[in-house]
């Protein structure tokens, strides 16, 4: 690997500029995915991986620091006994969503090689010819059992906490299978050849401090807890009032939204941190200039203090115009740091 600024950061070592990578970085944005998906559905992608590679390699030609893995969180879902789709223009579809008990007895604990070995293929291929590290990663319980409980994505996860508040033994009995597997599936990531891993908790934003502690943190810390062996990013979205409670669920890097206010979000973390993010996702829609002087102020905040990963606060969206993705990337690597 020739280049492995985004490691030292995320070991909070001193690296002469911040490294960048965007979350979704590989998707509908860039011109040469979307030619591939005229071919291919989301799953074919993620299924074949031959196919995966290739669109993990696309972002590289922006001079990002880190290649994620191309796959879904909700990749697990379908050899638990919950198998789903990607409709048009509608999101992620569960077949079957969880209504009772009896669903959740029924989803299966499952090894990552049976069911999920062409993620896992798909590492070792990467890992030939990367000069970037590589991400790999899953979604945390709390998101995944919002999938599966909503059957879909939601507006207020009525449903979700429903269940949460009114059946906590039941609650507890899915988020555990759901830890098992995504604490082995990490694993399996790790000894497949992952540089890093990053736990997406996309949507725990949902939540109250004190909900977020007695029914999520326990099953998110089962997930992290000993994964010492590389960098662990704990992400999510919403999270101001959550930052503490998700740094004691674990992590070396913790994810900051753009509505938190990164030296504010990385004192509260506390500086044994890393810190990943902060830039508002739409600030890619604007002019150049505006988006330079954004990307200048995010970096201002970070300040020289090594640990500090330059991310959107959300994932790319869908139209954003690959230019301005690229000087985003050019700005962060211009700003030297300063020991
Ligand atoms: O470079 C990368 O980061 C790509 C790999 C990746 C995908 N999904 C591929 C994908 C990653 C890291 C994810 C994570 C993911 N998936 C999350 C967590 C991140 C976040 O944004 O909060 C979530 C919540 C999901 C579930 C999911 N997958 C949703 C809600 C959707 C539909 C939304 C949409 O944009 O249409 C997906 C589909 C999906 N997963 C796409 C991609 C590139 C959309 C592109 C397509 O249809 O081809």
């Amino acid at each position: 690997m020739k280049n492995d600024l985004f490691l030292r950061a995320c070991r909070r070592e001193h690296t002469d500029t911040t490294p960048v990578w965007f979350m979704r970085q590989a998707g509908r944005y860039m011109p040469e995915y979307r030619a591939l998906r005229t071919k291919y559905t989301l799953l074919d992608l993620c299924k074949n991986p031959e196919l995966a590679v290739q669109v993990t390699l696309q972002p590289l030609r922006l001079g990002v620091d880190a290649a994620i893995l191309f796959a879904d969180i909700l990749l697990p879902l379908e050899p638990m006994g919950a198998p789903f789709e990607f409709a048009q223009g509608e999101g992620p579809v569960i077949h079957a969503p969880i209504v009772d008990r009896a669903g959740i007895d029924a989803l299966r604990v499952i090894e990552p090689e049976d069911g999920l070995g062409f993620v896992l293929a798909a590492i070792r291929l990467l890992k030939k010819e990367l000069p970037v590290p590589l991400i790999g990663f899953a979604g945390a319980p709390f998101t995944l059992a919002s999938y599966l409980i909503e059957g879909g994505k939601s507006a207020n996860f009525l449903k979700t906490k429903r269940l949460m508040l009114s059946d906590p033994e039941s609650w507890h009995a899915l988020l555990g299978k759901l830890a098992e597997v995504v604490r082995r599936y990490l694993r399996a990531q790790i000894a497949a050849g992952v540089d890093a891993v990053q736990l997406f908790d996309s949507w725990v934003g949902q939540l109250s401090p004190d909900q977020y502690r007695t029914y999520v943190l326990p099953h998110t810390r089962h997930v992290l807890q000993d994964l010492e062996q590389v960098p662990v990013i704990h992400f999510g979205t919403g999270t101001h009032s959550l930052l503490e409670a998700m740094r004691d669920a674990g992590g070396s890097v913790i994810g900051l939204d753009w509505r938190t206010p990164l030296p504010d979000g990385w004192k509260r973390v506390g500086y044994d941190r890393a810190v990943q993010g902060n830039l508002d996702p739409a600030v890619l829609f604007a002019p150049r200039d505006v988006a330079e002087r954004e990307v200048d102020r995010v970096l201002a905040q970070a300040g020289d203090r090594p640990g500090h990963i330059f991310n959107l606060g959300h994932g790319i969206l869908p139209e954003t115009p690959v230019e301005t993705v690229q000087a985003v990337v050019e700005r962060v690597h211009a700003h030297r740091k300063v020991r």
